[in-house]
């Protein structure tokens, strides 16, 4: 087991623009992983499969979201010289497996799924859920054993589809024998990075809330975000002790901020506990928060920013690495899937032995 490949796959759901959110939660981790060289191999994937399942009527938006998705992996250092960028639906392979994974799963364990609960409710669907939604779960756990993952970093609402997986994979192994992988996740270490808010405050960044912050939102969009940003609704008076906990701008200032940023922009305090003490004591006013954090956003952002500039120019080539990427993507999902069928035995046409054998019986029998 020592010598086991280690391989990454994760992706996204291509209905909007990337966030912060979740650059914070998993795109920047990303590229670390990427970087750390640890890495066999890397599979990024564009859902738009899964984006599918509940936008069935309005296949233009998921369409013209599959650029801005890729658009945003490469501005933020996904290499495609180093990890393979690919989009779903190319890959047939991956709906084969699903076909088959959709016998280990029952109904009701797929009701129990916390995430699809919630989606359920979130979407209205209570009275008439689409099959292919429901099923989802399923589909993403062809996703990750097509390629063998040993590793899925994601942020924690795809915590149970994780586990989903990991059942399935076990399910499989112990029915047809040794050959999926079961994978496991890796969620970011920073609590603040788990789960940003909006920017008003409400739990998510949501698209249809509109409270994000885009990767592709230019300099002065951000700025205007920021210093609309929500804070300590208590904190009125620059003089008033201030609370940081559930403080949109210091759940931010977590997530991105480093010391150096202090000594940069702000070199009155050494870190972000000695800001978090004066904001708590008070005297500390909203606004001169806000200026850090957006310094300190912007320092983020600008190659973002920048390297989103240039691929926007070579969109072509952008369209060249995702089919190149999904021809990859699909080489190793056949190589899994030929693995799959021959365990389960519905190989007919490459088991000489099979029909050498059963050639012998039909002779025997006549004799
Ligand atoms: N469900 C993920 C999301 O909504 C996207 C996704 C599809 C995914 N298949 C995956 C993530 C496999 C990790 C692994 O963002």
């Amino acid at each position: 087991m020592g010598d086991k490949r280690k391989i990454i796959l994760t992706g996204d759901r291509p209905t909007g623009r990337l966030h912060v959110g979740h650059y914070a939660g998993s795109l920047k981790r990303r590229v670390q992983l990427q970087n750390s060289g640890e890495f066999d191999d890397i599979f990024i994937m564009i859902a738009d499969a899964q984006a599918l399942t509940d936008n069935a009527d309005n296949p233009e938006k998921v369409r013209q979201n599959i650029i801005e998705v890729a658009l945003d992996y490469l501005s933020c250092g996904l290499d495609p010289e180093k990890s393979t960028l690919f989009i779903q639906s190319q890959i047939p392979e991956l709906t084969e497996l699903t076909f088959y994974y959709m016998n280990l799963v029952t109904v009701s364990r797929l009701q129990r799924n916390p995430t699809v609960k919630n989606e359920i409710r979130m979407r209205n669907f209570e009275a008439s859920i689409p099959v292919g939604f429901f099923a989802y779960p399923i589909s993403q756990a062809s996703d990750i054993t097509a390629f063998k993952a040993t590793t899925v970093p994601v942020g924690e609402d795809q915590l149970p589809m994780i586990e989903q997986t990991r059942e399935i994979v076990r399910s499989f192994n112990h029915i047809y024998g040794e050959v999926l992988v079961e994978p496991d996740v890796l969620l970011p270490d920073n609590k603040a990075c788990m789960r940003l808010p909006g920017i008003d405050g409400k739990a998510k960044m949501s698209k249809s809330l509109n409270n994000c912050i885009y990767l592709s939102d230019t300099e002065e969009e951000v700025r205007k975000k920021v210093m609309s940003m929500f804070t300590d609704p208590n904190h009125l008076r620059v003089q008033d002790p201030g609370r940081v906990e559930g403080n949109p701008v210091f759940i931010y200032l977590e997530a991105f901020c480093r010391d150096d940023h202090f000594e940069r922009f702000w070199p009155e305090y050494g870190n972000l506990d000695e800001l978090k003490a004066h904001y708590t004591r008070g005297g500390l006013g909203d606004v001169k928060v806000k200026k850090f954090l957006n310094q300190v956003l912007q320092d983020e952002l600008a190659p973002i920013r920048a390297r989103r500039k240039e691929y926007e120019q070579k969109i072509p080539e952008v369209y060249r690495i995702l089919r190149e990427g999904s021809e990859k993507a699909q080489r190793a999902a056949a190589q899994t899937l030929a693995d799959v069928k021959a365990a389960m035995k519905i190989n007919y046409f490459d088991d000489e032995e099979l029909i050498q054998s059963q050639a012998k019986k039909f002779k025997a029998e006549e004799r």
